[in-house]
């Protein structure tokens, strides 16, 4: 079913609680789509990024190749808020009147602890990475972290969407760019980098139109993610759980949030499902599963549910997550 589901996506996002196999089964998915002939590219947006110690190689902010049609790449929040934090200085302060240069530097020092600094800059890397992925790969699949902070930033575009606009629409109705500047409040993530090549006197005219060129850029990236977020046909949210108590909640919990928020929830993947036949306890814990599994099924029941098992042991290094690949084609 999830292998399904992906292969006629060109985005999915996986998400759940802490520890439910989140990781596990979006590098499955990833390198089972792959093996299928597509060009793929699995993403991390968990700041704790276990891609490189679940394919045993070091993966970072450029993608890098984990198997054959198979790249990977993990998207760091703190490096994406200095990376804004420095373009956006440096652009700024090429902007601006050489005096103005300490209001710069206060302005940038105020940023980086500004309330949902973290997950606008996070946001903006994923708007990019779906903007470019799309050219050049067949499926992105986006590990995401703990329910939470997902959730919260799957409401971010339409934020993000509508404050850019805003800010563009000041600019219209302002004369000059200190304006500009202070409307900009916490939240200029972005601004700098297509800034970045202006020379010192470029007459007022050059400045206005690289100012409009840079937020049209940005509003646009983030009315993408927008639209491919609401699009059933392109892009799938997976919540990941185990037949546990509070996996249970919290993914119903999730579930509304991603409603709220515009965001199509379109498969449940239980995972570590304990076996009936391997003895007493195992038998037993099965049993309750069962019982959760109908507390889930009562509010989600018109979603499909993808069954998998608990195994005997981590699932870790590539021929391991081929056999969990195997296991996900195999319950289809
Ligand atoms: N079906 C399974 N059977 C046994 N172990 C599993 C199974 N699925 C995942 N695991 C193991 O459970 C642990 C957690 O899995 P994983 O890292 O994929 O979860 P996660 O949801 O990404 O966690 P986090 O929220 O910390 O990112 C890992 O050690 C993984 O190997
Ligand atoms: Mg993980």
């Amino acid at each position: 079913m999830l292998l399904e589901l992906a292969g006629n996506r060109r985005v999915l996002f996986i998400g759940g609680k802490g520890g439910v196999g989140k990781t596990t089964v979006s590098a499955a998915t990833a390198l089972a789509q792959a093996q299928a002939g597509r060009r793929v590219l699995l993403v991390s947006t968990d700041p704790a990024h276990n891609l490189g110690h679940l394919w045993g190689r070091p993966v970072g902010p450029r993608p890098v190749s984990l198997a054959e049609g198979l790249d990977g790449l993990e998207l760091d929040p703190q490096t994406a808020v200095e990376q804004h934090l420095s373009e956006v200085g440096a652009a700024l302060r090429k902007l601006m009147p050489a005096h103005l240069a300490g209001e710069v530097d206060k302005h940038m020092s105020l940023s980086r602890d500004a309330p949902g600094m973290h997950e606008a800059a996070l946001l903006e890397r994923i708007a990019e990475t779906v903007d470019n992925g799309l050219h050049d790969y067949d499926l992105l699949v986006f590990d995401t972290a703990p329910s939470g902070h997902t959730a919260r930033l799957m409401a971010l575009p339409e934020m993000m969407a509508a404050w850019t606009e805003g800010l563009m629409r000041r600019r219209e109705r302002s004369a000059g760019f200190g304006a500009v500047l202070r409307n900009l409040g916490g939240d200029d993530r972005g601004f700098g980098e297509s800034l970045l090549g202006r020379e010192p006197g470029d007459s007022p005219e050059d400045r206005d139109s690289q100012v409009r060129r840079l937020l049209d850029r940005r509003r646009h990236r983030f009315t993408q993610l927008r639209e491919v977020l609401g699009d059933a046909n392109r892009c799938a949210f997976i919540i990941v759980l185990a037949a546990e108590r509070l996996p249970v909640l919290e993914s119903i919990e999730l579930h509304a949030q991603l409603q709220r928020s515009g965001v199509d929830v379109a498969a449940l993947v239980v995972n570590k499902r304990s076996p009936a036949d391997a003895g007493a306890f195992l038998a037993e814990r099965r049993v309750q599963e069962e019982s959760y599994l109908d507390e889930l099924r009562l509010v989600l029941g018109h979603l499909p549910i993808q069954q998998l098992p608990l195994l005997a042991s981590d699932v870790q290094g590539p021929p391991a997550l081929q056999a969990f690949a195997e296991l996900l084609a195999a319950r289809s």
